[in-house]
């Protein structure tokens, strides 16, 4: 389902497992920053009939962010200030301006993000199953949510122009080929 071009880098997963506790207080921002965007893409016309859904997603992330800050607590790792992601923030510079074409490409960016989150959540749930089983199940448990977001924001943004999506899409997909091969030594999932 996951249309991606280019896998994470090699180097991800040992930098993920390495820095567990600092890559959970990354998670816990990631969670908080998808609630956000669901509310931002509310600002959009187009959007409007929509805004129930989108309300839904952000009380689904604010969920989520939640479900980090508790797994925090359990472990003793305190929340800490977020790193920007120069993946996120690439994908979002390329976001054109004016209302069509942005809420199409602010919505395909909210899509590759969820994916991402989705892929590298399935990743963690696999390889973490032998050395932390309760991060793995805690990972498992979010795979479909996330999946569920990506399809959804796809599906919005085809709603509106579906060939514009298909253009752009194909912009975007390549974008994140490029963008998601530069090396990033900060403990952050994206
Ligand atoms: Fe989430
Ligand atoms: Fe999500």
């Amino acid at each position: 389902m996951l249309l991606f071009r280019e896998k994470p880098p090699a180097n991800w997963l040992p930098k993920v497992l390495a820095n567990l506790p600092a890559v959970l207080v990354d998670h816990a921002h990631l969670e908080r920053k998808a609630a956000t965007s669901a509310l931002n893409l509310e600002k959009y016309r187009d959007l409007f009939p929509r805004v129930g859904e989108l309300n839904a997603i952000a009380i689904e992330e604010l969920q989520h962010f939640q479900l980090v800050l508790d797994l925090l607590q359990r472990r003793g790792i305190p929340f800490g200030q977020p790193y920007p992601s120069p993946w996120i923030a690439g994908l979002m510079r390329a976001v054109r301006n004016g209302q069509r074409h942005q809420v199409i490409d602010h919505l395909i960016c909210c899509s590759l993000i969820e994916g991402r989150s989705c892929e590298k959540f399935q990743i963690l749930a696999h390889e973490l199953k032998r050395v932390d089983p309760e991060l793995a199940a805690f990972y498992a448990g979010l795979v479909e949510s996330e999946g569920n977001h990506y399809a959804t924001y796809l599906l919005m943004a085809r709603g509106i122009d579906e060939d514009e999506t298909q253009r752009r899409l194909d912009s975007y997909l390549e974008l994140d080929a490029k963008l998601i091969r530069e090396p990033n030594p900060l403990p952050m999932l994206h």
